[in-house]
């Protein structure tokens, strides 16, 4: 019996220490909430690390108090009935009001954590962006700055950010770990989530952060991602005049076939090159394509090859896909290609 109980405690305490481990073993893990880099990310940080502080000294306690009991008052041969108690006061008095401490040390925080998460920064600062999740990518409009961008955003650290969430078709949920969230985009109503981001690391103008939908929402929901970009406020400004410039193609004569071939097989239906145009979000805008690490929402890096397969059959690498098969030939597809990266 002892022995039983011992090797329970231990597998729950290996339990315990692998979980601490994969945290230690993977401290750069690009999507770990435990790496915050926002206010609102320090603030649902700080309160899980509460929480397993407080859960795990209860859990200690629980063990040892358990494992003594067990050892102490074990049957021993020969041992009468022990003595029949009904009921203690103290005892009972104690394991009443000691959870509704600790309800209330863990309580606490969390409503605290409700409170600043979900209101409304009122900064003159503050800078507005616009997210709308289709299947399967995200569109980001900045309103005040004229420029849409997407599967990416920009942001400028230590200033206030409002995000207004929206959705085009089903339920999408926005999350950047190292930002925090996650929240809902949900039909027919804008949803907001707002977050003051920290400064890049030291000797750093920027950096990249990886989030995600997070909201089961049809077929290829784990390939709709996105990439968050945080600047130093100059850096920020900087992108903001290369977005806002017009993308201009290369003349060089395979990309200008790339640029007749967008018009006329059928890409510029549903994409525009504008960088102010959010064209009814149908689909990503196009603007400084080639600008972009990443296509088909964070779905393969941007490289010729990757590119091709897309436009060749966008179904075949990316299950669901709402871009149709053009059927394009190889010359359209390399000029395509050409066309698309020239735009940086
Ligand atoms: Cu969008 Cu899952």
């Amino acid at each position: 019996m002892t022995k039983r109980l011992l090797a329970t405690a231990a597998a729950s305490l290996m339990l315990t220490g692998l979980v601490g481990c994969s945290y230690l073993t993977f401290p750069d893990a690009p999507q770990s909430t435990m790496q915050p880099m926002s206010d609102f990310a320090r603030t649902t940080d700080s309160l899980y690390w509460t929480t397993i502080y407080v859960t795990t000294a209860i859990f200690v306690v629980v063990q040892v108090l358990l494992t003594v009991a067990v050892i102490k008052f074990r049957e021993k041969p020969g041992q009468d009935i022990p003595e029949q108690v009904h009921g203690n006061l103290k005892m009972e008095l104690g394991w009443t009001f000691l959870p509704v401490v600790i309800l209330v040390v863990l309580g606490v925080p969390s409503v605290k954590a409700i409170w600043s998460t979900q209101t409304d920064s009122q900064a003159a600062d503050l800078l507005r962006v616009k997210v709308v999740g289709k299947q399967w990518w995200f569109a980001f409009e900045y309103p005040e700055l004229g420029l849409v961008t997407a599967n990416e955003f920009h942001i400028p650290a230590g200033r206030p950010i409002r995000f207004e969430l929206h959705t085009g078709d089903v339920l999408h949920s926005f999350w950047i770990p190292r930002l925090g969230g996650k929240r809902d985009l949900i039909p027919g109503k804008a949803n907001y989530i707002w977050m003051t981001a920290d400064a890049p690391p030291e000797g750093q103008d920027w950096i990249r952060l990886e989030g995600q939908c997070a909201e089961l929402c049809g077929d290829s929901h784990g390939l709709m991602r996105m990439h968050a970009v945080v600047h130093t406020p100059e850096s920020f400004e900087k992108w903001v005049a290369e977005q806002k410039a017009p993308a201009l193609a290369s003349t060089e004569p395979k990309a200008a076939a790339g640029a007749q071939a967008f018009l006329s097989a059928g890409c510029v239906a549903c994409h525009t090159v504008d960088p102010a145009n959010a064209q009814a979000y149908l689909a990503p805008n196009l603007a400084h394509f080639a600008s972009r690490p990443s296509i088909a929402a964070n779905r393969f890096p941007n490289t010729d090859e990757n590119l091709a397969a897309w436009l060749r059959n966008p179904q075949a690498v990316k299950p669901g896909a709402i871009m149709p098969n053009l059927n394009l030939n190889d010359q359209q597809v390399d000029a395509l290609v050409a066309y698309l990266q020239s735009l940086k």
